[in-house]
C-alpha cells in the first residue's frame, strides 16, 4: 500500500482525539513544548489548509495543520503569515509520500483561495530544507527572525510571493486578526 491509494480529506472531518493521538506518535508527548507550538500558541488552525490522510483501509496516517501568525517587526507591527505545520504521518507509515499529499494539498488550496482573491500571506515552518525546499521552501528571508524558543536558525524556513516585502528583521508568535497580537495589549 502506499500514498497512490491515500485520501486526502478536511481535517474538520477528522475526530479531535485521533489527530492528537497521530501527533504524539509522530513528535512524541512532550511536543507542546516545542518551539513551533509556542509560535502559534492559542490559535485555532485554519480549517481551510488543514487536511488529513486516509489509507486504503480508512485509517487516519497523516495531518497538516496551518495557523495564523504573525513576524512583529521591531516597531511591534503584525504582518500576518501562515505557519505550517505540525505536518506529521504516523512512524510506521513515513517515507510513502503521505507528507507530500498532504503538502501539496495545502499548498493547492492556498493557490486556490488566492486565486480566488483572498489575500496570501507567506508561509513559515521549522523543518529540513532538504524535505521542504521541494516546494520552495528556503531559509534565505528569515535570518533576522526570531522565535520564542530554541531552535535552528537554518531550520526557519519560508516561501510566498510576499516574502520579498517581509520585514528583515521580528519575532514569530500568535496573532488573531481579529484580537490583535495574541498575550500582548
Ligand atoms: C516529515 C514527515 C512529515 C514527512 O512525511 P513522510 O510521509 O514521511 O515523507 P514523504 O513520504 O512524503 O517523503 C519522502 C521523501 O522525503 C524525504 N524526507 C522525509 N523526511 C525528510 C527530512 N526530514 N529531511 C529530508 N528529507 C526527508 C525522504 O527521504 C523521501 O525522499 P525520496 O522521495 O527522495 O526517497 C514525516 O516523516 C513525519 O511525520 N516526521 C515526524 C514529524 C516531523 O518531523 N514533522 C515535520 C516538522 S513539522
Amino acid at each position: 500500500m502506499s500514498a497512490d491509494t491515500a485520501t486526502i480529506i478536511p481535517l474538520t472531518a477528522v475526530e479531535p482525539a485521533m489527530i492528537e493521538e497521530l501527533l504524539d506518535r509522530a513528535f512524541g508527548a512532550d511536543r507542546h513544548a516545542r518551539t513551533a507550538y509556542r509560535i502559534r500558541a492559542g490559535m485555532e488552525w485554519l480549517d481551510a489548509l488543514s487536511f488529513a490522510a486516509i489509507d486504503a483501509d480508512e485509517m487516519l496516517v497523516g495531518t497538516i495543520q496551518c495557523s495564523p501568525i504573525a513576524l512583529i517587526d521591531n516597531d511591534a507591527r503584525p504582518v500576518p503569515m501562515i505557519m505550517v505545520g505540525p505536518v506529521a504521518v504516523v512512524p510506521e507509515r513515513q517515507g510513502e509520500g503521505f507528507g507530500m499529499g498532504l503538502m501539496a494539498a495545502m499548498l493547492d488550496a492556498e493557490a486556490r483561495m488566492a486565486a480566488n482573491g483572498s489575500p496570501s500571506f507567506p508561509q513559515v515552518l521549522i523543518g529540513d530544507e532538504d524535505y521542504y525546499g521541494r516546494w520552495g521552501f528556503n531559509a534565505n528571508a528569515t535570518s533576522g527572525w526570531r522565535c520564542p524558543g530554541p531552535y535552528e536558525q537554518h531550520r526557519l524556513l519560508a516561501r510566498g510571493a510576499a516574502l520579498s516585502a517581509m520585514p528583515r528583521d521580528g519575532s514569530l508568535g500568535p496573532w488573531n486578526p481579529e484580537g490583535g497580537i495574541v498575550g500582548k495589549d
